[in-house]
Parts: structure tokens; sequence; C-alpha cells
């Protein structure tokens, strides 16, 4: 029987999402005494750039005590033909029994998980999915109101392309908090729409209500140029500045999964604000992976 894998978050079920938040809560209170995984070799498999995902996995990794091998796209043997199901089986063969992968097509953690004898943690894939970040985001948000039901949530921006959004979407819905996602018609089709799910194009009429505004960078790589906005509408309506600011409620929070563009999603003055979480959600994102990689590898604790 294959081993459990992170590669979105449907493979969680809501209970054992909140018993991630719960456990990376008390890593952050308390950091774990015995090495949780001692003698566990961990690969870092990434394909595309990142800085804040890649660290914050490294962190977590040597948080737990586990064995960690980061692996250069450049290094490996797919370069030279090598199926990904070889090098899974390769990684296994050396006792590798966790593998963290982004990977600019979707659905490469998918396709590494079928054929590897251990734990894939999807690290981000092309548009579609990224679950840490999204665990890591609903732990800022419970952090910040002991609870993730109930709340108004806006995702704004590039929707269609954001593997965080789409994640998400799936998280916060799971926690029973409502989504609105903002966006231009090209970033953000009408069909993205469905239960709990609401569309609107007017940031500004939806400021007043939220209580979270999650701003998403434009994901220029992945964009067909016919679809790409101009810059300067996009900002135009969709920038978080001073007047928005003003617009929200004074216990809304803002957060952005980074890297963030400045003068394109949000200006200066969002760092500025007292709701901007940015450096919290990097924060959690470490305690997160720590929960992640123990649940995976060692089931839940009593
Ligand atoms: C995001 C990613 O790479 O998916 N960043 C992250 O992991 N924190 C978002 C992005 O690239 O815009």
């Amino acid at each position: 029987m294959p081993e459990r894998s992170l590669l979105d978050l449907d493979d969680l079920s809501s209970d054992d999402i909140i018993y991630i938040l719960d456990r990376a809560t008390r890593f952050h209170v308390a950091p774990p005494e015995r090495n949780l995984l001692r003698d566990i070799c961990v690969v870092n498999l990434f394909f595309e750039a990142s800085t804040r995902t890649f660290t914050s996995f490294a962190i977590a990794e040597q948080r737990v005590g586990a064995d960690i091998v980061a692996l250069p796209p450049g290094s490996s043997s797919l370069g030279k033909g090598e199926t990904i199901a070889d090098t899974a089986i390769t990684l296994a063969a050396m006792g590798v029994r966790v593998i963290v992968t982004r990977h600019p097509e979707s659905g490469f953690p998918y396709r590494l998980a079928e054929s590897f004898d251990g734990h894939v943690i999807n690290a981000g894939d092309g548009r579609h999915a990224h679950p840490t970040q999204a665990l890591l985001d609903l732990l800022t948000l419970a952090t910040e109101f002991g609870r993730v039901a109930g709340l108004k949530v806006a995702l704004v921006g590039d929707i269609l392309h954001s593997r965080v959004a789409r994640s998400n979407v799936i998280g916060l819905r799971r926690l029973g908090a409502e989504v609105i996602l903002v966006g231009p018609q090209t970033l953000l089709p009408d069909a993205m729409a469905r239960e709990g799910v609401r569309i609107e194009r007017d940031l500004d009429a939806i400021l007043p209500e939220v209580d979270a505004l999650m701003l998403l960078r434009i994901q220029r790589e992945r964009i067909a140029s016919a679809v790409l906005p101009s810059l300067d509408d996009y900002a135009r309506n969709y920038r978080l500045d001073a007047p928005r600011l003003a617009k929200l409620q004074p216990h809304a929070i803002v957060m952005h999964p980074g890297p963030y563009n400045r003068g394109i999603e949000l200006t200066e003055e969002v760092f500025a604000s007292s709701g901007w979480r940015y450096v919290q959600q990097v924060s959690h994102g470490v305690y997160v992976r720590m929960a992640v990689l123990d649940f995976l590898v060692n089931g839940r604790s009593a």
C-alpha cells in the first residue's frame, strides 16, 4: 500500500487539517523535545525557483531531526532521460522516505507518488496545488481569529494561475469559511464559482465586508500574453493602497503568500498597516511543515 502523501488539501479531512494546525501551534509554543523524524531521510527536489518554501521546508526538516538531502534539478538524472518512476525507485532503494517536490508541471508530484514507496509532499506544482501554503494561511487565520469557520476571506488577483488560491479554496471551504474570489474575467473566469465560493469583480465593494484579504501575485511566467491584463489597469482596479485599506474593517487582516510585487498588487502603505500579516505567515510555515512531516511519517500521536 502506498504511504500517505500530501499532494493537495483534499488528501486531508477537516479533522486532519485541524490536527495539523493544533500540532503546529504546539510546536510554535514549545519546540518538540524528541527528534520526531530521527533517521528518516528527506530529499528536497525543487525544479522551480523558491526562497520561502524551500528554506521553510529545510528548517522544518532540521527541527524534526530528519537527515536532509537537497537535490538540485540540474543534478538529477531526470535531465538525462530517466523517468520519474525510475527516479522514485532509485531514491526509495537508498532509503529515502520523504520527497518534498516543487515542479512547474501540474501533476508532477502525483506521478512521483505513484512510483515512490514513501511519502511525497507537494511544495507547489504548476498552477495546480500548494497544500502547505494553504495550511500556513489557515494557521494564520486560526491564530488571529481563534477559528476559521464563518470567516469571510477574499482572494484577490490572478486566481486562474494560482496554486495557492486553488489549495486555499479547498482548505477554507473544508473549515467552513466563506470564500470570495476577486479579479478580472481574464484571471478569474466565471466558471470558478461554486458552492460557498462567490465571484466578485469589484474589489472596493467587498472590502468593508471581509475579515481577511489574501493578495496574490500575477503569475506572469504562467500566463499567455493574450490574457495578461495591462498592469496599469490591473493596479487601478485591484491594487491594495491607502484608500482601499481605509475601507477594511478595523479587525481585518491582509495576507500575501509572497513573493509580492511592490506597486502592482500592493503599495508601501500596506506594509505599515496594522493588519499586514505576511511575517506571521512565513513564520507559521515552518511549524506547519514540521507538523505535516510528523503527521505523514508518524501518524497521529495520542
Ligand atoms: C507562491 C508559489 O510559489 O506558489 N509562493 C510561495 O510558495 N510562498 C506564490 C507565487 O509564486 O506567487
